[in-house]
């Protein structure tokens, strides 16, 4: 059998090898704890202390300023209820996008629940917040503005530093889910201007569950977990030493491919998707303007989009139709319909997502694939139904 073609690197990448000899040793005899006083203890420590300053690297950033947590999900979580909680009362106002993953956008919903008004505020036709749109979202009461970096299914960049700008001016803190960006695009905490920052591991080639929020100095945000005083009393809970080892690795590694996602695997994607658009008719990508190298977001007439990454499955080519957490729930696309693409567009997109591994070969054979899939599934709803 050929080998599996993995082009769905913005729901999860493979674990580098490296990433995985970083964390063995925290499996194995560096098990302490690293709040215990002892040489156990410390050896931990030490460990979570030479990733907290990778990933700080990273992003630019004061290693006091970085918190790890258990993910994307839980940054955002954090970010949202954490504001809530520092300095929110009844009636209070939070500015978001509708085009946020679901660990905002889930979270809004919830604090709705709860009192807090919740303004979300389009996109354009090509996938991008207005700032001037969230410039006149603000309100006295805004206690929070919460704007993605990068958007996981079409990978266009947000302004997020104009939008800064605005919200600094305001006097509002804002936070930015760069979950889809670390990694793949420089991302500078002081030249983005935000306040809340999150990330992810394993969207870069790091373990799952395990992520971190970057907190500017001063920014009013009570902690989510309560407990004890780890992360200087900000993220109770005894820390995930292997897992925080195998994301510094990953953020070391990231930050020196920056050029690569930015060079061979941005010229990848260009290639499939020019030979996406070329070889199939009726295609088109959703999403104009800036955006991270590794993704594409196609619609190609005439296809069901969730017929068509069954059927690339079962030829090996594994695609998504949107974030791997709302593809299975059956829901169109939030973000595309947030874009106003007629329902027929939405119904018929693929994400196709690229990471670092993949090769010039695996791009070619997986058009082969497309088109013979795209071709086969166009005749099948063409024909008469009995
Ligand atoms: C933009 C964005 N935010 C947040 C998350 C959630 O991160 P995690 O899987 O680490 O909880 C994801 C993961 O799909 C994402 O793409």
């Amino acid at each position: 059998m050929t080998e599996r073609i993995y082009l769905d690197n913005s729901a999860t990448t493979p674990v580098d090898a490296a990433v995985l000899e970083a964390m063995l040793p925290a499996l194995g005899g560096v098990f302490g704890n690293a709040s215990s006083v002892h040489l156990f203890g410390q050896e931990a420590r030490a460990v979570v202390e030479e990733a907290r300053r990778a990933v700080a690297d990273l992003i630019g950033a004061d290693t006091r300023e970085v918190v790890f947590t258990s993910g994307g999900t839980e940054s955002n979580n954090w970010a949202l209820w954490g504001t809530l909680w520092g300095r929110g009362r009844p009636g209070d106002h939070v500015v978001t996008t509708r085009i946020e993953h679901p660990a905002v956008l889930a979270t809004c919903a919830a604090m709705e629940n709860r009192g807090v008004e919740v303004t979300r505020v389009p996109v354009d036709a090509s996938g991008r917040v207005d700032p001037g749109a969230v410039a006149a979202a603000v309100r006295e009461r805004t206690i929070l503005v919460s704007v993605m970096h990068a958007n996981n299914e079409t990978g266009i960049i947000q302004p997020v530093a104009e939008i800064a700008e605005i919200a600094r001016k305001r006097g509002v803190p804002l936070h930015t889910d760069a979950v889809q960006s670390v990694g793949k695009i420089p991302v500078d905490v002081k030249a983005l201007g935000v306040d809340l920052l999150s990330l992810s591991a394993h969207k870069i080639h790091g373990p799952k569950g395990v992520g971190a929020l970057w907190i500017r100095r001063g920014t009013p945000i009570a902690p989510f977990l309560t407990g004890g005083a780890q992360e200087r009393k900000r993220r109770a809970g005894t820390e995930n030493v292997p897992a925080i080892a195998g994301f510094g690795a990953a953020a070391r590694l990231a930050a020196g491919r920056l050029p690569e996602m930015g060079g061979r695997v941005s010229a990848l994607r260009d290639r499939f998707e020019q030979g996406a658009l070329g070889r199939i008719p009726g295609g088109r990508v959703n999403g104009r303007g800036p955006r991270l190298p590794s993704i594409t977001n196609l619609s190609f007439e005439r296809l069901e989009g969730e017929a068509a990454v069954i059927a690339l499955d079962l030829e090996g080519v594994a695609a998504s139709t949107g974030s791997a957490c709302s593809s299975g729930s059956l829901e169109p696309s939030h973000v595309l319909r947030g874009m106003g693409l007629r329902p027929e567009v939405v119904q018929s997109s693929l994400r196709f997502s690229l990471g670092r591994q993949n090769t010039e070969g695996e791009i070619d054979r997986a058009l082969d694939i497309l088109g013979k899939v795209v071709e086969r599934l166009r005749t099948l709803s063409r024909s008469p139904r009995r």
